[in-house]
């Protein structure tokens, strides 16, 4: 094993203690994913729209564990909240670079929760006629959903609890741990 957490980030003002997912259950489920998708895929070019910044680094994984060849882009979004929850008001920051138009999207999202967000961009990027769209998540919470969204691809259901790390923040921090970790408060 690493550093412990708290010799990375000991100075700030929470506890990431406990491992939810480990390193390698990530990334075997990551291959599990990506070799869904390249059957499902197979003689097509998919589209995997990043969004950023959480998924940054499941989207890098995922695209090389797919054996078919892929683009990719990005688009960043800021849900309108507190940092830990969102209001589903959500503002563009970046935009694609190319038009989604008669491609096979494929969105790749770090973790579902109310599942507000996600549906807005869905609607977004339907709204600019796909061939296709399938939504691909890491993490989902399902007793948090607000709203029902089609999730076609998922890592790994989880339970209501704040979590950190493989690409995912609390105040922008902790994006570089290797595992998926909660994140308690200190009072
Ligand atoms: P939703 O709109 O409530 O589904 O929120 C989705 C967004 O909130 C995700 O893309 C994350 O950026 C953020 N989020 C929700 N739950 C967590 C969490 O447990 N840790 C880190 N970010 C989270
Ligand atoms: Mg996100």
């Amino acid at each position: 094993m690493s550093k412990t957490t708290k010799e990375y980030f000991g100075y700030h003002n929470e506890d990431v203690s406990e491992i939810l997912i480990s390193e390698a259950a990530i990334q075997r489920r990551v291959r599990e994913l990506g070799a869904r998708i390249t059957k499902d895929y197979a003689g097509r070019n998919p589209y995997l729209i990043c969004i950023l910044k959480g998924a940054c680094v499941f989207h890098s994984d995922l695209i090389r564990a797919i054996d078919t060849g892929v683009f990719t882009d990005f688009i960043a979004v800021a849900s309108y909240g507190t940092s830990t929850q969102s209001s589903g008001e959500v503002r563009i920051l970046k935009d694609l670079d190319e038009s989604p138009e008669g491609r096979d999207v494929l969105l790749i999202e770090d973790i579902v929760d109310t599942g507000l967000t996600l549906n807005y961009i869905i609607s977004y990027l339907k709204s600019r006629h796909p061939q296709s769209l399938k939504v691909v998540a890491l993490l989902s919470k399902p007793s948090r959903r607000l709203i029902d969204v089609e999730l076609d691809y998922l890592g790994f259901e989880i339970p209501d609890k704040f979590v950190v790390g493989y690409g995912l923040d609390y105040a922008q921090r902790y994006r570089n741990l290797p595992y998926i970790s909660v994140l308690n408060f200190r009072s």
